[in-house]
């Protein structure tokens, strides 16, 4: 009976000493992991801070609105103290500026994306001052590499695209490029039609400027890292190539859907876009078709830097799966040709220039 209880005590003391160990164990590693995330965004906020002070180009620290969507404040620096005149005294003439780098000095690297705190214009409009109507923005101290267009289908998916523009436009402007955002909204409650927004963006786009590069956009897509340049390369480039979505990785090899990119040589190459899928899917693997029936290779960032976060929704009304999408795709190379910039109709309802981007409200017809 004592030695029972001597062995009972015993247990009892032993059970105790590991959920002691067990709940030490916990509070360590939360410690540390606490830690680490402190480190890693004051690392980039200081990062932020030093390209912006040597360049002397922006006046507000925008990284931490962007790093941290939830912390998303405005930190001043000095810019009521700055008159707008003696700003613009500062830059060079156009003529003395030399050419942006290859790789921009004002790269954080990996950014925190989050959606659970509504964001609103104003808020993005005064993080954002160097902006120009319609959305436009070029670098003050360099000249950038290229002119780039950022099309993106749409239609009533305004808080997603409240997002889309306060975490994209910082990251755009740290990449230097001379850009303009048009979001195509297609007006009416027929069936969608994504590829045909994205031709009309295209031809409006270069109605407005001499865009060289063409970037397109799901508006519910948000790059997780600045690296994943939003510009053109060699190839046709696919951009948002691991999505928190498909667990981060590609769901296939040929993936094309999301944001993707390519210069208008690559563009009219494969004949722009299909204009016949109506409703969702089939017209992304239709452009990896095109490209691929012409010679084409996809190039992509790293799966580290190409990841991206989409934002949570229902399937909207009017975007059901395209039941003829399967067959469509079976005949890209035949009606490629056919189908596409050459053969695009659309009626422009309404264009308006707005702080953020230019909207453009279009008729696309129906099925
Ligand atoms: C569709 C594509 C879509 C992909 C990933 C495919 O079945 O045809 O349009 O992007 O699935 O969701």
């Amino acid at each position: 009976m004592a030695a029972d209880t001597v062995r009972f005590s015993l247990l009892h003391r032993t059970c105790k000493l590991v959920v002691l160990l067990c709940l030490l164990h916990i509070t360590v590693t939360v410690f540390f992991y606490v830690c680490s995330l402190d480190i890693r965004f004051s690392f980039a906020q200081n990062q932020q801070s030093k390209n912006e002070s040597s360049s002397a180009q922006a006046h507000r620290v925008r990284n931490k609105d962007v790093t941290s969507g939830t912390e998303a404040k405005v930190v001043e620096v000095k810019k009521e103290l700055v008159p707008q005149e003696q700003n613009r005294v500062q830059t060079r003439p156009p003529e003395e500026l030399e050419r942006c780098p290859e790789t921009s000095p004002l790269l954080v690297g990996p950014l925190r994306v989050e959606f659970n705190r509504p964001v609103d214009l104003d808020q993005i409009r005064k993080q954002n001052p160097d902006l120009v109507l319609g959305g436009r923005f070029k670098p003050r101290d360099c000249v950038a590499r290229t002119k780039v267009a950022i099309i993106i289908p749409f239609r009533k998916r305004e808080e997603h695209l409240k997002f889309w523009l306060f975490y994209l436009h910082p990251i755009l402007q740290r990449q230097q490029l001379d850009y303009g955002v048009y979001v195509i909204n297609q007006d009416g409650d027929q069936v969608f039609n994504r590829a045909k927004l994205l031709n009309v963006g295209y031809l409006e786009a270069l109605k407005d400027y001499e865009y060289e590069c063409f970037v397109f956009s799901d508006v519910d897509l948000i790059p997780m890292d600045d690296r994943n340049t939003y510009g053109c390369f060699s190839q046709p480039r696919h951009l948002s190539v691991s999505m928190d979505k498909f667990g981060f990785r590609l769901p296939y090899n040929q993936y094309f859907g999301g944001v993707s990119s390519m210069s208008k040589e690559q563009y009219l190459k494969i004949n722009g876009f299909p204009n016949n899928y109506w409703g969702w899917g089939g017209e992304d693997d239709d452009i990896f078709n095109r490209l691929s029936s012409k010679g084409m290779s996809i190039s992509r960032p790293s799966g580290d830097v190409g990841k991206c976060r989409m934002i949570r929704h229902d399937r909207d009304k009017q975007n059901d799966p395209n039941p003829q999408r399967f067959d469509r795709i079976a005949h890209t190379r035949e009606t490629m040709y056919k189908d596409g910039i050459s053969s695009l109709v659309y009626r422009v309802l309404k264009t308006e220039k707005l702080d953020l981007f230019t909207k453009i409200t279009v008729d696309v017809g129906k099925p």
